[in-house]
């Protein structure tokens, strides 16, 4: 099913959060309406099924390469979809990095979350070494390429992307707006070369040390439609606050 365009603002738990934080989350964005904002929670595994996703939805940080069977310690696409997921996060950058997922990896996770009926964010983005290198945008390519050549441009516009320059995640670096604003040019752009109509349909979201002060001007930019938030997405009022400089 194709995604529309969307303004949209998914809090990534990452390995944090507790029974206390879903209550909190639950009891405060359930009472909330954001304008045209879809919100995702991204929690960890053990506190999907905790949520009752109302005025909000919720996604996954990681799903299996398999469909089911002797993969201990993996979750499928498809329980993920049964305990109330529709998002699911692909390729973060801690992921490559800690369980050397590579971009073929990263493809064929694309693939299976497709396949379970969720909506891939697709992460990508380079370090400040790739940046420095003057390889970026060559970078940025050869992290999507592998995707698009696996499941094809069309379905491309299943999923929703996710620019996360690395040397802005966690340092309270964010990237400026006119740093991720060209990113996000060049990717609709090279996405449109192969086809214009999803590329001028998909969601393509910037995360790295978004806060409440800066997400007005990184969103009120012509290819960012919001943003993919760790640290700030962990405090209601903070994550709330995100939520409503997308609206
Ligand atoms: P951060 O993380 O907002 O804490 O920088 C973003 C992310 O890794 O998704």
């Amino acid at each position: 099913m194709n995604t529309m365009r969307q303004k949209m603002v998914a809090g990534n738990w990452k390995q944090n959060g507790d029974q206390a934080l879903v209550k909190t989350m639950q009891d405060g964005l359930s009472k909330l309406a954001f304008n045209g904002v879809e919100v995702v929670v991204c929690p960890p595994f053990p506190y999907l099924g905790a949520f009752e996703a109302k005025g909000f939805k919720l996604g996954a940080q990681n799903l299996s390469l398999h469909d089911s069977g002797a993969h201990t310690g993996e979750v499928s696409g498809s329980m993920l979809k049964e305990v109330g997921c529709q998002y699911v996060i692909v390729g973060h950058s801690e992921r490559r990095a800690d369980n050397s997922e590579d971009n073929d990896v990263v493809a064929q996770k694309v693939q299976q979350a497709l396949a379970a009926g969720l909506t891939p964010v697709l992460c990508f983005g380079e370090s400040e070494q790739v940046r420095d290198s003057g390889q970026l945008f060559d970078f940025i390519q050869s992290q999507l390429e592998p995707v698009i050549a696996l499941i094809g441009v069309a379905r491309l516009a299943e999923t929703v992307l996710a620019y996360e320059p690395i040397w802005a995640i966690g340092t309270g670096r964010t990237a400026t707006p006119e740093q991720a604003q060209e990113v996000h040019q060049f990717v609709r752009s090279y996405i449109a070369e192969k086809d214009a109509s999803v590329a001028a349909n998909l969601t393509i979201l910037y995360g790295g040390s978004v806060k409440a002060d800066n997400a007005e001007l990184l969103f009120a930019q012509p290819d960012i439609d919001g943003g993919l938030i760790g640290g700030a997405s962990l405090k209601l009022d903070d994550f709330v606050a995100i939520c409503q400089a997308a609206e």
